[in-house]
């Protein structure tokens, strides 16, 4: 079974409620919420404010993607917000094995987020502590961007990792994802849809997300 997680980021923020809403009533799993600093991505969304909002009416889990420069810095503030998952990215922090400690100490499930550049190795030390890898499919920073299709050779990459080392991760691919690709991606070995544009930006949102949802798609055992 896979998890589909809306990314608030392509909703329209002036009708905050009723996208919260479509989420809470719709088949999906997780919220995906995006914070940018202007800093690690050119673009700056919103922070902890936001996200404790979006907590007090959000029923599902709270998959918080962390774009910003020295995540340790903020970490337990996003888990008082109401995160139930951190996700930060593995180029933004010396200090990797320490930050994902961290995350757990919070009670948040912790994620490794890699940019389309970086390789699937630098996962190698630290693979057995994650619930999450998030592949990144496009360069993060903004929605509505194209999918990079090298990416299906990381997600298998990913995947083999996981399956050989016995790791309890699962994999989210995240940018340009829609109904096009959705099944390439699960059989390629993720677990997590995250859709922006694709649901926000549909005339029928939530059946956009059902579609999702409904896609047959099992991995192709290890590569
Ligand atoms: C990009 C963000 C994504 C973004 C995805 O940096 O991490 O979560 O919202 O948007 P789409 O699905 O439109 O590519
Ligand atoms: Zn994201």
């Amino acid at each position: 079974m896979h998890y589909v997680a809306p990314s608030l980021l392509a909703a329209d923020f002036r009708r905050l409620d009723q996208a919260i809403e479509l989420v809470n009533t719709s088949e999906a799993d997780w919220f995906h919420l995006d914070v940018m600093d202007g800093s690690f991505v050119p673009n700056i969304s919103f922070g902890q404010f936001i996200i404790e909002q979006v907590a007090q009416d959000a029923k599902k889990y709270l998959d918080v993607h962390l774009m910003i420069d020295q995540p340790e810095r903020y970490i337990e503030s996003f888990a008082r917000a109401g995160a139930t998952g951190i996700t930060v990215h593995a180029e933004a922090t010396n200090h990797l094995h320490r930050v994902i400690q961290q995350i757990k100490e919070t009670g948040c499930k912790a994620g490794v987020a890699l940019n389309p550049h970086t390789p699937v190795s630098v996962l190698e030390n630290v693979i057995e502590e994650l619930d999450l890898v998030l592949i990144m499919t496009v360069n993060p920073g903004f929605g509505g961007q194209k999918f990079i299709y090298n990416s299906l050779q990381k997600i298998r990459q990913a995947y083999d990792m996981i399956v050989v080392r016995n790791s309890p991760a699962i994999i989210e691919v995240d940018g340009g994802i829609g109904l096009q690709n959705a099944q390439k991606v699960l059989e390629a070995g993720a677990r997590v849809l995250v859709a922006g544009s694709a649901v926000f930006k549909a005339e029928d949102p939530a059946g956009v997300i059902q579609q999702l949802k409904g896609i047959s798609g099992n991995p192709v055992g290890i590569v």
